[in-house]
């Protein structure tokens, strides 16, 4: 099979990293793909959001199936242009994208599919959690617990100029839960958790995620089947009868509350980068479940977790999540491999044969082994390796969960 994956992220590198590994696969293709990718197979300059662009590459290549990674292009329309010209293609269209795309969207059709999601408030008082209404990349979201809180988030998100939702603020402990779907069938993945604040300790500002692991200890694998149940599959069911049927993969975020679990929001693509953590855990294929998926074929399809733990640990700029680096030389990624972890380029380029910085979040690092702990001190034993000025990373990724048994 010749596959085109769209995307330039760590996520991309985590899926290009694990599609190499399928016999069945003949040519991987990516746009615009990055360094990490092009190790794996070729790159090309189409930007994801080119459908145009997309659609004359594949048939170009003559692809037999396009992996749309990223959520901009999906939201915008890009598969169905895609699959409307014949291409077979994982990742929603626009309709079925609003999951993700719309909060308000996303909570109309999980009252309408019965789906246990937060409650929305009509009015801001704190304690409370604000959002805006469209994709912010994981950073419209302000999490409200003095009035003080309050008063700045309503600033913050005036300046997104889109509409705000207001929602209770719930506790416990928070996991994403993954499935492939195509279009009826719902297929579980390993669960995952990110961190998603910028600082250790769950502290500062909300970015697209700063690290992440998988298993999570509280949720063993029947638990994941039984929310892939309750939540995946009546969403799939609710979109299909809209007439908009979802493939692709849905990301439920859920907290996991005393009352039981409550999504807090939809993706409508693989996390970024929980996917670093989840990917290296799958010990059956995925190109088949993929192909499958888009075929709308997923039926009979199983796939297979391993016992292993991963940890990632994103390695940042500086600047991030407010801002980015670019043209930074990066060393130390050969040494970061050969300490034994998997390092994912989510943010760099090329300049010449110097591996430069090129984002917000620069590097992912996965440690994998038998246990989150012996997982968690690959990765940061790898992390130490890799240098460029103002890098930043966390230091507490899968801290509370080491230990903890599932
Ligand atoms: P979202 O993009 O909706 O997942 O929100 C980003 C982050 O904000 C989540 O991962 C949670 O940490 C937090 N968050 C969102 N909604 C709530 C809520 N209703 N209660 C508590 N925390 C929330
Ligand atoms: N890491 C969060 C996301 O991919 O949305």
């Amino acid at each position: 099979m010749k596959v085109l994956l769209v995307g330039s992220g760590g996520r991309e590198h985590a899926l290009a990293w694990k599609l190499s590994q399928t016999p069945a696969l003949d040519e991987l293709h990516a746009a615009p793909g990055n360094p990490g990718i092009a190790e794996l197979g070729a790159c090309h300059p189409v930007r994801p959001e080119d459908g145009e662009g997309l659609l004359d590459l594949a048939h170009d290549l003559d692809a037999d199936l396009c992996v749309i990674g990223p959520e901009a292009p999906l939201v915008a329309g890009v598969a169905d242009e895609l699959r409307h010209a014949g291409v077979s293609v994982f990742g929603p269209g626009a309709a079925a994208a609003r999951i993700e795309g719309s909060k308000s969207f996303a909570k109309e059709v999980m009252a309408a599919a019965g789906v246990p999601a937060a409650r929305a408030l009509s009015v801001a008082r704190a304690p409370c959690v604000l959002k805006v209404d469209g994709l912010a990349g994981g950073k419209g979201v302000f999490v409200c617990r003095t009035a003080a809180e309050l008063d700045a988030a309503l600033g913050a998100a005036a300046s997104y100029g889109a509409g705000l939702l207001i929602e209770e603020l719930l506790e416990g402990e928070e996991v994403s839960v993954f499935a492939l779907c195509d279009g009826r069938e719902a297929l579980p993945l390993p669960a995952a958790r990110d961190a998603k604040r910028l600082a250790d300790g769950d502290l500062g500002p909300n970015t697209g995620g700063m690290g992440s692991f998988s298993p999570v200890p509280a949720l063993p694998a029947h638990r994941v089947a039984e929310i892939v149940e309750t939540v995946h599959r009546p969403v799939l069911e609710e979109l299909a009868r809209r007439g908009t049927p979802f493939v692709g993969l849905l990301y439920a975020g859920l907290m996991l509350t005393d009352d039981g679990p409550r999504v807090l929001e939809f993706n409508a693509r693989f996390g970024d980068p929980e996917t670093q953590s989840l990917l290296p855990r799958l010990e059956s294929d995925l190109l088949e479940p993929l192909a499958a998926a888009a075929a709308g074929e997923l039926g009979g399809v199983e796939t297979r977790e391993s016992a292993d733990a991963a940890v990632t640990v994103v390695v940042a700029a500086g600047s991030y999540p407010e801002g980015g680096d670019a043209g930074t030389p990066i060393d130390g990624v050969q040494e970061a491999r050969a300490a034994g972890a998997l390092v994912f380029h989510a943010g760099t380029a090329l300049r010449g044969e110097r591996l430069v910085t090129n984002g917000g979040r620069i590097l992912g690092v996965t440690g994998v082994a038998d246990t989150l702990e012996a997982a968690r001190e690959l990765a940061y034993a790898a992390v130490g390796r890799i240098a460029f000025p103002e890098a930043r990373h966390r230091s507490d990724i899968a801290a509370g969960a080491v230990g903890a048994r599932a």
